[in-house]
């Protein structure tokens, strides 16, 4: 009897989960991959000594337009002040995605990670979801990438959910299922930037956006913060798109570089920038304003473009400006056979341009072979 009642609660345990406690400075250290989110900076003595990290990061579907038009013209071929190529995350969504230029994003050296499979507009789709259907977006996500652009799986480690609205413990435990490392969802106001930070004890993070954050602990799993920005008429916002910001190139450029500098100034947290196609297409002046705002960046010495990873990388053993170095090219391409097929999504044909031999139907949630 005694031992059923043991079970008992054991299996409630587990199906419930515990709280996350208060972060123990003493017990949480980075050596094993531990970093509380209320950890005092990393960076000691003098700012001037340390580097600022900024990440790019992409949410939309890699289609060939959005190759050509955006990414080529705007990303490729910039170096970074120690002369490697600079990084940038794309969070790739399944819908209308061509997987060969996905190929070619990471043979270009940038970091590829997930989005999700439906990216469904709707907030609440996400803020409610369960831990099975997020399994089914993330996983089923990473396993339809790695398939059919050629990645190897263990190269995609982050994650970004759509409309940044966590589902609480169970995005987490999907994200873990799905064998991701961290999270790049979770936003955090000006006044109160944060470093990279592990979910093994509770998070000091506020919980903005109406989004559900987790509140069991995940050992090792981490968190890269998403620091806002201040927009038109002072207003936080997450993605530049929202920020409403209209002007000349160069007003577009001193704002964004104004955003970057208010950090560099004071605490160089890393910087999480989130774009995408839609602000370059419907906002005048915003490539020439994103061109010129790269340009200032670079010209600092101590400002780096880098992957999401690289900024994980970089907290685990955060070095000064004098050791930093950012990642060099890709050095072991993925390989593409090139395929171009049309395939079934319901009763719609669909164009699925990728590296491997043609699914019998459109891979979707649920069926991310695409038998
Ligand atoms: C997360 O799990 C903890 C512990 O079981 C629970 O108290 C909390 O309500 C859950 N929160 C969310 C948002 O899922
Ligand atoms: C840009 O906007 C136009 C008009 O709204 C649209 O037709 C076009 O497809 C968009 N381009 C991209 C790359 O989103």
């Amino acid at each position: 009897m005694k031992l059923i009642a043991f079970a008992f609660v054991a299996i409630l345990a587990l199906v419930q989960g515990d709280s996350a406690k208060q972060c123990d400075l003493d017990a949480c250290k980075i050596d094993s991959n531990c970093r509380c989110s209320n950890s005092p900076s990393p960076l000691d003595g003098s700012l001037g000594d340390w580097p600022q990290l900024v990440s790019l990061t992409f949410d939309d579907a890699i289609t060939e337009k959005v190759y050509n038009d955006y990414l080529d013209p705007l990303l490729f071929s910039r170096t970074n002040p120690d002369n490697n190529p600079i990084g940038v995350t794309f969070f790739v969504p399944h819908e209308y995605t061509n997987y060969q230029r996905v190929n070619d994003l990471y043979n270009i050296g940038f970091e590829i990670g997930v989005h999700s499979i439906t990216k469904n507009p709707l907030q609440s789709y996400w803020r409610s979801a369960s831990e099975e259907d997020l399994v089914k977006e993330f996983e089923g996500q990473r396993h339809i990438i790695s398939k059919f652009a050629g990645i190897p799986v263990e190269k995609i480690m982050g994650v970004r959910t759509p409309q940044l609205q966590l589902s609480g413990n169970n995005s987490i435990k999907a994200y873990v299922q799905a064998g991701l490392t961290y999270d790049s969802s979770w936003p955090s106001l000006p006044a109160k930037r944060m470093f990279p930070y592990t979910l093994d004890y509770k998070s000091t993070e506020d919980c903005l956006l109406g989004a559900k954050c987790p509140n069991e602990p995940f050992e090792g799993f981490w968190i890269l913060p998403i620091n806002d920005l201040v927009g038109n008429e002072g207003k936080e916002c997450s993605v530049v798109s929202a920020c409403r910001i209209q002007g000349t190139a160069d007003e577009i450029a001193n704002w964004l570089t104004s955003q970057v500098e208010g950090v560099r100034t004071t605490t160089k947290v890393p910087m999480t920038l989130m774009f995408n196609s839609g602000w370059f297409n419907s906002t005048e002046n915003s490539e020439a304003g994103f061109i010129k705002f790269l340009d200032n960046l670079l010209e600092k010495e101590d400002v780096f473009l880098v992957s999401q990873k690289q900024v994980m990388d970089w907290i685990k053993s955060p070095v000064k400006l004098a050791d930093f170095q950012t990642e060099s090219e890709q050095d072991d391409p993925a390989n593409c056979d090139k395929t171009k097929c049309i395939v079934k999504k319901g009763k719609e044909d669909r164009n699925f341009n990728i590296c491997t031999e043609c699914p019998s139907v459109y891979p979707w949630i649920g069926n991310p072979d695409g038998n």
